[in-house]
C-alpha cells in the first residue's frame, strides 16, 4: 500500500514537500485521538524493552536526529511504535537553514543527500513544548540533540553549546553534542581533541545528571574514532551515537551526473550501513562495557537492527528507510525483532551493552 502511494505520489513531490506533508500527519496523530488505536497495532513486544541512559525504552530502534527537529510529532512517533526519538539538532540561535532545495531521493540506492543546516527554531522556542512533553509519563524516551549556530564562529562554539545545553538539559531524557553534520561549515572540525575536549566538558558541567552522549561522523578515521573512544570513557561521558551522514558518495549506482546534479551534503542510507557498522564495532571495541552506543546509519529491516544489537549497540536508530518503507516501518522493525528473538529463544533482544 505505501510502496503504491510512494511510487504514484510521494516520490513524484518535491522530497521536502513530502516530508512536511508525512510530518504533519504523523504530528496530528495524539491530537486526532486515534493515536492510542494506532499504538495499540503497533506498541512494540514487552520483551523488546531496553534499559539504558537511566530510562526504560520500550524497543531499542528511535527516530534519529533530522526528523523532528523542534519536537512537535514526538507523541505521534511514538505511537507509531519507535522507542526513543532524538530532536534536533536544536541550534542556540534560530536559523532557516540553506536555500532549498536541499533534501534528494537517490531512490535506486535507498538513500537520501541533504544540506539542510540545521533548520531549527531555537532552543528558547523549544523549551515550552520539551518542558510540556517531559512532563507527559506516556511518551517515547526523548533525546535532544544540539548543534552550533551558524552565525556563531568555531572559536565560540564551547557557549554557543553551552547556552542550548542551559535551557534544554532539563527537559532531556538525553543530551546529544553533535559535531558530525557536513552542513554547518567547520562543525566537524570540533572533533578534533583539542576542540572536542573542552566543548565536552563544558557541555557536561551544565547537563548535570542528564546523561550526554556524542554524535560522530563516519568520515573519521579509525585511529580518530579510537582517540574519541578514549576521550569519552576519561570524561566519563554516557554514549557515543555513530553515525552521522556521510560526504563520501562511495558505492552508488546513481550515475555521477545525477550525483553532481545534486551537489554537496551528507549521504544518508543504505550506502551508509557498512561504514556505520564498522565504525560501531570499532566504538563498542574501545569503550567501557557499560557505555551507551547508539547505531545509527543505513538500518532497514529487522535483521539490520538485530545485528547492530548483535554487534554491541545498546540502541539502534534510523532515518532514511522510513522515507521508503513508511509509516509502519517501526513497527515491522518491532514485530521482526521479536519473531528473531522467538526463534533463537533469546530471553532479550539486546545484547549485554558490552558483548
Ligand atoms: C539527518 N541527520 C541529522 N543528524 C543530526 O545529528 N542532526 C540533524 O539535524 C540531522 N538532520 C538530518 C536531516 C536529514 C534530511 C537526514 C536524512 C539526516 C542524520 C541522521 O540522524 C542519521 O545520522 C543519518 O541519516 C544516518 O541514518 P540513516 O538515515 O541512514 O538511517
Amino acid at each position: 500500500m505505501y510502496r503504491l502511494l510512494f511510487s504514484l505520489v510521494l516520490s513524484r513531490m518535491d522530497p521536502e514537500d513530502a516530508h512536511h506533508l508525512a510530518f504533519r500527519v504523523i504530528r496530528m496523530l495524539p491530537a486526532l485521538g486515534f493515536g492510542r488505536l494506532v499504538e495499540l497495532a503497533t506498541r512494540p513486544d514487552p520483551s523488546l524493552a531496553v534499559h539504558a541512559l537511566g530510562r526504560r525504552f520500550a524497543s531499542p530502534f528511535g527516530v534519529a536526529a533530522g526528523f523532528d527537529k523542534d519536537g512537535f510529532a514526538v507523541r505521534g512517533l511514538g505511537n507509531l511504535g519507535f522507542g526513543h526519538v532524538e530532536v534536533g539538532t536544536i541550534t542556540a540561535v534560530a536559523q532557516p537553514g540553506n536555500e532549498r532545495p536541499r533534501l534528494f531521493r537517490l531512490v535506486r540506492d535507498r538513500a537520501l543527500v541533504n544540506r539542510m543546516g540545521f533548520n531549527n527554531g531555537g532552543a528558547d522556542a523549544a523549551v515550552g513544548r520539551l518542558s510540556r512533553l517531559a512532563r507527559r509519563s506516556h511518551r517515547p524516551v526523548l533525546g535532544v540533540n544540539i548543534g552550533k549556530s551558524r552565525v556563531t564562529a568555531v572559536e565560540d562554539a564551547v557557549a554557543d553549546y553551552e547556552r542550548s545545553a542551559r535551557v534544554l538539559a532539563p527537559f532531556a531524557d538525553y543530551l546529544v553534542v553533535n559535531v558530525s553534520s557536513p552542513n554547518t561549515p567547520g562543525l566537524r572540525g570540533l572533533q578534533e581533541l583539542d576542540a572536542l575536549a573542552p566543548l565536552l566538558e563544558a557541555v557536561r558541567a551544565i547537563a548535570g545528571t542528564t546523561p550526554l552522549l556524542v554524535k560522530i561522523a563516519p568520515d573519521l578515521a579509525d585511529d580518530e574514532v579510537v582517540r574519541i573512544c578514549e576521550l569519552v570513557t576519561r570524561l566519563g561521558l554516557d554514549g557515543i551515537i555513530a553515525t552521522n551522514t556521510t560526504i563520501s558518495r562511495d558505492g552508488l549506482t546513481a550515475s555521477a551526473a545525477e550525483v553532481e546534479r545534486i551537489g554537496a551534503g551528507g549521504l544518508s542510507g543504505a550506502p551508509l550501513a557498512a561504514r556505520s557498522m564498522e565504525v560501531l564495532r570499532l566504538v563498542r571495541a574501545n569503550v567501557p562495557a557499560g557505555l551507551c552506543v547508539i547505531s545509527v546509519g543505513g538500518v532497514e529491516t529487522a535483521e539490520d537492527v538485530q545485528a547492530r544489537l548483535d554487534a554491541g549497540a545498546t540502541l539502534v536508530q534510523g532515518y532514511s528507510a522510513f522515507i521508503y518503507r513508511g509509516p509502519l516501518w517501526a513497527r515491522q522493525v518491532n514485530r521482526g525483532l521479536a519473531r528473531i528473538r522467538r526463534s533463537s529463544g533469546r530471553s532479550d533482544v539486546a545484547a549485554p551493552a558490552g558483548a
